[in-house]
């Protein structure tokens, strides 16, 4: 057998300047989901997260906690690989941007753009955001930073510059392919950015003024810049693979700009491959501003976890916002949805008709028989047209029509009545077979988003497979068995008191 072809996703490595909050979750549980649809495509998919340890930000944050900045970016890393530990259920990459390993790839492709002629010293004189860690064009004295509502700072250094200007063409025509970038909006943000007058200005990439950071090679005093050392994470995280190219990198929009046009830019002057696909989704909002350690609106994913389970917060935050817009984060709406999609709909689905197989059938369903009349097929098709586009919501609001239409059958069929009637006995049979069908169905669309949930329901219907082998290539041709026993039912997803919750949570 060949070697099943990579898919390779990756996630933003995050500042440890704070602990994870759900605005991380999102992203990192987005890009989990999507590379578990992919492996379920058959793909070799990996998944790359880690920390951005470097620059200014960090250092003040670990002297602000009276730490060394290792110390301090030890204790915040851990915490974050914990998290995803919970959440996503082991990743395959964690980078962290303060491995030795790491520096190396830095520094390499720093060697190779110098080589082909892409860095030269200048110094320079400009207004700094250190939240952003980026100098912001065209500011004046007193303008502050949007997102911290800090003072920018007015930074002169002699540093290593990098030609950005020479790529401004080359830039507009990558960025030109919808492929590359998504959604439109940001796409035509970024395309806008590059064809403003004067085309881009070059790039500082090193620093004098700080010492946590990558030393540039040959350049004393000199660190490097924090985005040139983070976005280089998403090679050094895979060396040694035949990983890279990245299949997509998922982003937040605020960071599209270091990703469609830095990246791919240090990427090509370095004559290295450049990933394919980039997507921007939107913000997670609290109270309708973006969650952030700066506003001190932050909600953290681990209570949600242990009141909830990993994947009610996975299903809230991917069915509630349509994938690449902003949407409002709201304590009431998660537990309204989880009862209302979860404990009602896919629980009490599979709980009703296993307790019926169990009842009317010792518990044996057969799986051989005609086509059912539901609409399994199109909520395949549906499923998947809308993962491939990144549409998570879509996809599951395509598989919940299916639980709906599957909860409309049993109230017309009324298997109860068939029960009593040993001539219905097909007719009985064809119903508890297509319902079952249904559940087996949706538990595999559904399992990139809820692995979990969908893992532990695949047991009670006496399904042996594990993640891996239900491919979704697969679905259509059937349980791929005449008929099957199943286990004694349990509860998947107990019903929540909405008080009781939010009170443990708020
Ligand atoms: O930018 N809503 O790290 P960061 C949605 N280290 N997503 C959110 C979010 C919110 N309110 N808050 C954070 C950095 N995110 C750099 C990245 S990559 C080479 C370096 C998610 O800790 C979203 O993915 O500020 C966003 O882009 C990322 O966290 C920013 O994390
Ligand atoms: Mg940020």
């Amino acid at each position: 057998m060949p070697a099943a072809k990579t898919f390779y996703v990756t996630t933003p490595i995050y500042y440890v300047n704070d602990a994870p909050h759900i605005g991380h979750a999102y992203t990192t549980i987005a890009s989990d989901a999507f590379k578990r649809y992919k492996r379920m495509q058959g793909f070799d998919a990996r998944l790359t997260t880690g920390t951005d340890e470097h620059g200014q930000k960090i250092e003040r944050s670990a002297k602000k906690a009276g730490k060394s900045p290792q110390a301090f970016t030890d204790t915040v890393a851990e915490e974050f690989a914990n998290t995803w530990k919970n959440f996503v259920f082991g990743i395959d990459y964690f980078q962290r941007t303060t491995s030795p390993q790491h520096a190396e790839m830095v520094q390499e492709l720093y060697r190779r753009c110098k080589a082909n002629g892409f860095i030269y010293k200048s110094s320079y004189t400009g207004y700094y955001s250190v939240v952003q860690e980026a100098f912001v064009q065209d500011a004046k004295e007193g303008d502050i930073d949007p997102e911290s509502g800090q003072p920018l700072e007015l930074v002169t250094e002699e540093n290593c510059f990098f030609k950005l200007s020479a790529f401004t063409d080359w830039l507009i025509e990558l960025n030109s392919d919808p492929s590359f970038l998504q959604p439109e909006t940001r796409r035509n943000e970024v395309l806008a950015f590059l064809k403003q007058e004067g085309g881009l200005k070059d790039l500082s990439i090193s620093r004098t003024t700080i010492k946590w950071g990558i030393p540039v090679p040959d350049e004393p005093g000199h660190v490097f810049y924090v985005w040139f050392d983070a976005l280089t994470t998403y090679m050094s995280a895979v060396a040694g693979t035949n990983l890279w190219p990245a299949d997509l990198h998922m982003i937040g929009k605020e960071i599209t700009r270091f990703h469609a046009i830095y990246w791919p830019a240090f990427l090509k002057a370095a004559d290295w491959p450049l990933p394919k696909r980039i997507f921007a989704h939107g913000w997670l909002l609290f109270d309708n501003n973006k969650m952030s350690k700066s506003r001190g609106n932050i909600v953290r994913p681990e209570p949600i976890r242990q009141a909830m389970g990993a994947d009610a917060l996975r299903y809230y935050l991917l069915r509630e916002i349509i994938f690449g817009s902003d949407g409002n984060f709201a304590f009431d709406a998660l537990v309204t949805r989880y009862n209302a999609d979860l404990a009602n709909g896919l629980g009490n689905l599979a709980s009703r008709t296993l307790t019926m197989i169990h009842q009317y059938r010792q518990g044996a369903v057969s799986l051989d028989g005609e086509a059912s009349p539901l609409p399994v097929s199109e909520t395949i098709s549906a499923a998947i047209d809308a993962y491939e586009r990144l549409d998570f919501s879509r996809a599951l609001e395509a598989i919940w029509n299916l639980i709906g239409a599957a909860d409309k059958y049993i109230v017309e069929q009324a298997p109860w009545k068939l029960a009593k009637d040993p001539a219905l006995a097909d007719q009985l049979d064809a119903v508890l077979r297509n319902v079952y069908n249904v559940l087996r169905v949706v538990t595999v669309l559904a399992a990139p988003v809820m692995p979990d949930s969908c893992a532990r329901i695949w047991k009670l219907l006496g399904m042996t497979t594990a993640l891996e082998d239900e491919r979704l290539g697969a679905l259509e041709e059937g349980a791929g068995a005449a008929s099957r026993q199943i286990p004694p039912v349990e509860p998947v997803f107990p019903r929540l008191d909405m008080k009781t919750i939010i009170a443990q949570l708020d």
